[in-house]
């Protein structure tokens, strides 16, 4: 085979054969192919599409780049969820615990921030001690022990995602449904659970920005899955405006832990537990009542068994940022946008993501919600605070977040946002 063959197919829309898509594959991820015709012909992709069979034979060679995991040795069944990717979107912190409580082991091999949503291991690596490497029988053990595990997914999960995704990050083609769902569910199905439920997100701080395309992506994910012998499903949610009152590490750890508790926003407690209901339907386990396990201590339970058994101590102080900064409404009102894509973008700016993959991030830096879209606003009154270890971050994030939030004025219009005062 040769790669400008390929490169031309895709260019003139006609369809990969099996094996020219498995050569391809194969070679890249050998080196044989060089990432500018990689990226050349993930562009063709994205202008062009892939038919279903192309898409499924995609993904089954990204599969067969690495190695499989294998919980079949487990007495329990196995369930897992991706969320496609939003902000504020802590949900794994609770969902994974709250499912352990009803037998189902959650196997959640989780990734890190990058661009404006936050990643899981971030999230958790501000808890003092937490590990978020384990082997392959650390993992097994911790499932069938505990039931849960959130740790990073090992280097040999579908390599050729992990170099093609890299590539698409910089080339402008990662908003295509093909490579997305093939790029998800190879790793998922590299994965071995046993049901997958998808979170898929829709709104201006989610990949898929409208209804239509955000249930495209979700049935080719279905049926890659279904095909695959997992059990999938998928929601649609909403991503147009942050989930919960927290974006940033430390601060989403302490409000999952807040639903852990009993307590917490309803919108983060309602789609854990609508999630938590999906995934133990689809793991054979129906007519349980997951909210009351959030309430009576019991996913609390597995939470700190499960931090635990990572090095993480459950009882130690979070990381807070050294420095914060408010938004004030400027006008009495109606808040009546919040935007997520804009929040997102703050709380990254103050410190919360990262621009590159080798840099660092800050444990206590994000943004708070005050106010949620619907609320009554006077002025004056706080609707966001910002925190940073890096005070010269504030200029930036406010810039973005001041775009971020309407207030509707009663009878005097809308207004930009706010004043910022600390
Ligand atoms: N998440 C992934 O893992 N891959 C994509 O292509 C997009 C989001």
């Amino acid at each position: 085979f040769d790669a400008v063959d390929i490169i031309r197919t895709k260019r003139d829309r006609a369809e990969l054969s099996e094996e020219q898509i498995d050569w391809v594959i194969d070679a890249y991820t050998r080196g044989a192919v060089g990432d500018e015709q990689m990226s050349a012909l993930a562009m063709a992709i994205l202008l062009n599409g892939m038919g279903s069979r192309e898409i499924a034979r995609w993904t089954r060679a990204m599969i067969a780049s690495g190695e499989r995991m294998d919980f079949s040795s487990l007495s329990r069944p196995t369930a897992d969820k991706h969320s496609t990717g939003g902000v504020g979107d802590k949900i794994t912190l609770p969902l994974a615990p709250l499912v352990a409580v009803f037998g189902v082991a959650v196997p959640q091999l989780s990734g890190r921030g990058l661009g404006h949503t936050g990643g899981t291991l971030d999230k958790l690596e501000s808890i003092p001690g937490w590990r978020a490497s384990l082997s392959n029988e650390e993992i097994i053990a911790q499932l069938e022990d505990i039931g849960a595990v959130i740790c990073a997914a090992g280097s040999g999960l579908a390599p050729a995602d992990k170099k093609l995704y890299a590539l698409r990050d910089t080339t402008g083609t990662v908003e295509s449904i093909p490579l997305i769902a093939s790029s998800i569910m190879s790793k998922k199905i590299a994965e071995g659970t046993g049901a997958l439920v998808l979170d898929v997100k829709v709104g201006s701080g989610a990949f898929m920005k409208d209804l239509d395309s955000a249930r495209q992506l979700a049935r080719t994910m279905v049926e890659l899955g279904t095909d695959a012998g997992v059990a999938t499903s998928a929601l649609l949610t909403d991503m147009s405006v942050p989930l919960g009152l927290t974006a940033g590490n430390a601060l989403e750890v302490r409000e999952a832990v807040e639903v852990l508790a009993g307590g917490g926003p309803a919108d983060v407690v309602e789609l854990t537990v609508a999630l938590a209901r999906e995934m133990l339907t689809a793991a054979g386990v129906p007519d349980v009542d997951p909210a009351a396990a959030l309430v009576d201590g019991r996913a609390m339970d597995v939470w700190r068994r499960m931090i635990a058994a990572q090095g993480g101590d459950p009882d130690a102080a979070l990381p807070q940022a050294r420095e914060t900064e408010v938004l004030r409404a400027e006008t009495d009102g109606v808040l009546c946008r919040l935007d997520a894509y804009g929040v997102g973008v703050a709380a990254w700016r103050l410190g919360a993501g990262r621009a590159r993959k080798e840099d660092a991030v800050q444990a206590g830096a994000g943004v708070e919600i005050h106010v949620k879209p619907g609320e009554t606003v006077t002025a004056g009154q706080p609707l966001l605070t910002l925190h940073t270890d890096e005070p010269e971050r504030f200029g930036r994030a406010l810039e973005v977040l001041r775009d971020a939030v309407t207030v509707q004025g009663a009878g005097a219009g809308e207004t930009g946002s706010g004043d910022a005062s600390a």
